[in-house]
């Protein structure tokens, strides 16, 4: 039989403070500039997940010695030039589009074709994206169908410079053109719709040839070549996008009190917390300080009495891409219609979520108005869930396993949700957790 899990209790109320996980973007940017500094890089509280661990094989195919113990990881950087390109070598990406995306920017120097891989998940996901401008610096990218995995990349000993726009707000795009650019000599220009910052703000931090002029909707971005990395010592926060779902679970349930320690609260990031307070939702941060340009604070969150629907304005969209399932679950209990549009991207995730939130409010007997790119949902403060739901076919995506389990504990019904495993990509200790604050899971 199919794994599965079977949630049949709400929670009881609680006043808990937990520890969350490493964050899965900063853990994976930090393993692709470690392989290249010239010395050992150490990060402590990195994610041990399915994604990062993807990293690390790809990384070691590309000759970098690797240790991991527990979660403190040990990357022997080669240098730039260092990475053992060889003949006929394929790196699996497994469900990880950020890993994909981003190293494909750094491989556009190999002498040999290259070929990328993924799971099921990642090989229906638009590769055209990172295409398109790493061919434009001289790399050869070859896609199936023009769009999807397998990719395969072959790099140039004569790269060059480009002047590119990204408008969908992808960090994971923006982030792979800053790695070709950062192998190619001349300046590469970006103009990108704004989108979290963290592979600038690494760079920063190693005083990396870099410079971002930051305007209202977009920053500017220059880049140059790189001479040299310094090992890169690290302590990685915990992730934002991880604790949404405890967020989450707290704004859902009643008389609760949660504290979140440490976590990265950087700018670019905190869409969700915008969006929450903007729906009458009080959260507090503190403890807060700057680590490595990173922003950092413990994160307060009680049970409100109310919740008030929103219209979610556009721009907070890239801000809180990853937590939209979560916040379509709060507009589900708000008093009134929440509107949220411009969401093409959320279909373009590891599964189509905006497609899948609207399929889990209407399993749940929420009424919800979805168009191609938009979702309206008429929420309500006594909404609860009286039925037998069954979850599969999700095509394994860790945020609808994470986010079902949340409706489950806070709104009720029997919920059977196939394939746990999937939260082995950014959460492994996610049901633990869960468990540990008092939900009674089968
Ligand atoms: C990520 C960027 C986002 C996000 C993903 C992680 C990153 O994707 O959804 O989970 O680490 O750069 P896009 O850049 O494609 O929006």
């Amino acid at each position: 039989m199919r794994n599965q899990i079977v949630i049949k209790k709400k929670i009881n109320h609680y006043d808990k403070k937990i520890l969350i996980p490493g964050d899965k973007s900063l853990s994976i940017r930090w393993i692709l500039i470690s392989s290249l500094a010239n010395g050992i890089s150490t990060a402590k509280n990195l994610l041990v997940s399915q994604d990062v661990k993807a990293a690390i094989n790809a990384i070691r195919k590309l000759g970098v010695k690797v240790k991991i113990n527990d979660t403190i990881c040990k990357v022997y950087g080669v240098g730039i030039e260092g990475y053992k390109y060889k003949k006929g070598l394929t790196i699996n990406a497994q469900n990880s589009g950020t890993l994909g995306r981003l190293i494909s920017g750094l491989l556009v120097n190999s002498p040999f074709p290259i070929k990328i891989t993924g799971d099921k998940s990642l090989s229906k996901r638009d590769f055209w994206r990172i295409a398109k401008p790493l061919g434009k610096f001289g790399a050869r990218l070859k896609l199936k169908n023009n769009y999807n995995l397998p990719l395969t990349i072959t790099g140039s000993n004569n790269l060059k410079p480009i002047h590119y726009i990204e408008k969908k707000g992808s960090a994971q795009v923006k982030s792979s053109i800053i790695f070709a650019g950062a192998r190619t000599n001349g300046k590469t220009f970006i103009k990108a719709k704004k989108s979290r910052d963290h592979t600038e703000l690494l760079f920063k931090h190693l005083n990396l040839p870099i410079k971002v002029k930051n305007k209202k909707n977009f920053d500017l971005i220059e880049i140059s070549k790189f001479k040299k990395i310094k090992p890169l010592d690290y302590k990685i926060p915990s992730d934002l996008s991880s604790c949404a779902f405890f967020i989450a679970l707290t704004i859902l349930s009643k008389n609760s009190r949660l504290t979140i320690s440490n976590v990265n609260v950087n700018p670019t990031r905190t869409g969700m917390l915008t969006i929450l307070r903007k729906m009458g939702i009080k959260i507090t941060l503190i403890n807060k300080k700057i680590y490595k340009g990173e922003f950092l604070a413990d994160i307060q969150i009680k049970s409100p009495k109310i919740i008030k629907s929103i219209d979610c304005p556009s721009n907070l969209n890239s801000g809180a891409i990853d937590e939209f399932l979560v916040i379509f679950l709060i507009a589900a209990k708000a008093k009134g219609v929440s509107v949220f549009k411009n969401l093409d991207e959320l279909n373009q995730k590891e599964s189509p979520r905006l497609k899948w939130g609207s399929k889990i409010l209407k399993m749940m007997g929420v009424k919800v108005i979805s168009k191609k790119n938009s979702l309206k949902i008429y929420g309500n403060p006594e909404l609860s869930v009286n039925k037998k739901i069954v979850i599969k076919d999700y095509l394994k995506d860790h945020r609808v396993f994470m986010t079902c389990a949340i409706a489950a504990l806070t709104f009720g019904g029997t919920w059977k949700i196939v394939d746990p495993e999937s939260i082995q990509t950014s959460f492994p200790n996610f049901l633990k957790i869960l468990k540990s604050i008092g939900a009674k899971i089968n």
